[in-house]
């Protein structure tokens, strides 16, 4: 069997009670480590999980599907997602596989980023399409994403902006020589996204939303340091949340009273989050 298992969003200990049965009786167990990262060292999994963990980069699971599920059809191999395993990350091409070669697939699901923003206090039920940002480069900045949240936004729903990871990437030239030599991780910061988001709209035009638009900063949710502010996307370029991972979450213009009374506990600034607020927010 090939369990799919999530682990969830913090360290160690936030894998599942049946997930961990699963991953103490696998033959081997793989660890998902480029579409998100666990706020924890890979040891420190293995030491609470009392086995090895093998690190499945994407060229691995891309290009080496059937290494990892080698012999599935005998013996059970347990492949760990952080998060969800299909939140906002897709195995269904590992799962396709599986089927193909007659391996049965089993997921055993944990909690999501798609679901923990609902920390912030925003009703998910409010929220439109989820977007990706990836890191600009002087002659890349793709824009594809600021049209879903123009739609997003047109019927007034919050957008969860989920930022770039990069790791194991490497340089042109290294690529270019065939260097396997790789660049240290990258993680985007809620300030990256903001000024990127506000670098679009001056390109685009369109008015999707502005300096003065109110967001929400979420960073290592579900860890004990867990941080978010709110303020506006102008306030947010200057905000430094610690540490990886962060996401954004873009107000929508229908939010609700109770929203507001409870991501005002955290605004950068009570003052500007109001004046900003008054200038359209709230209704439905
Ligand atoms: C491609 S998604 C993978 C989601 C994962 N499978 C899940 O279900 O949560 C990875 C992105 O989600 C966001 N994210 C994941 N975990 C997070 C956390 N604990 N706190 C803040 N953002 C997080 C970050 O923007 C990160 O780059």
């Amino acid at each position: 069997m090939l369990y799919l298992v999530g682990l969830g969003l913090a360290d160690e200990k936030d894998i599942t009670v049946r997930g961990l049965e699963v991953v103490k009786s696998a033959s081997r167990v793989y660890l998902e480590a480029y579409t998100s990262i666990l706020l924890v060292e890979k040891e420190k999994l293995e030491a609470y999980y009392g086995r090895p963990v093998i690190v499945a980069d994407r060229e691995l699971v891309e290009s080496g599907s059937d290494d990892i599920l080698e012999n599935a059809k005998d013996v059970d191999v347990a492949f760990l997602v952080v998060g969800d395993p299909f939140g906002a990350t897709t195995h269904t091409d590992l799962v396709l596989r599986a089927r193909e070669l007659g391996i049965p697939t089993r997921t055993i699901p944990n909690a999501s980023i798609l679901s923990a923003i609902g920390c912030t206090g925003l009703q998910l039920y409010n929220f439109g399409q989820t977007v990706s940002m990836v890191f600009f480069t002087e002659t890349w900045k793709p824009s594809s994403y600021y049209d879903r949240v123009k739609e997003n936004a047109q019927l007034g729903l919050h957008t969860l902006v989920l930022l770039d990871i990069k790791v194991k990437e490497q340089s042109l030239e290294n690529m270019a020589r065939g260097r396997k030599i790789y660049e240290p991780p990258r993680y985007m910061t809620v300030a990256q996204c903001a000024s990127q988001m506000l670098e679009t709209e001056e390109e685009r035009q369109e008015g999707v939303y502005g300096p003065d638009s109110l967001a929400i900063g979420a960073a290592r949710v579900g860890a004990p340091d867990q941080k978010l502010v709110a303020g506006t996307l102008k306030e947010l370029a200057e905000v430094d949340m610690g540490r990886p991972l962060h996401s954004l979450v873009l107000l929508g213009k229908r939010a609700h009273d109770l929203e507001r009374d409870y991501i005002e506990q955290f605004a950068v600034n009570k003052e500007t989050f109001h004046a900003a607020w008054k200038q359209g927010y709230g209704h439905t």
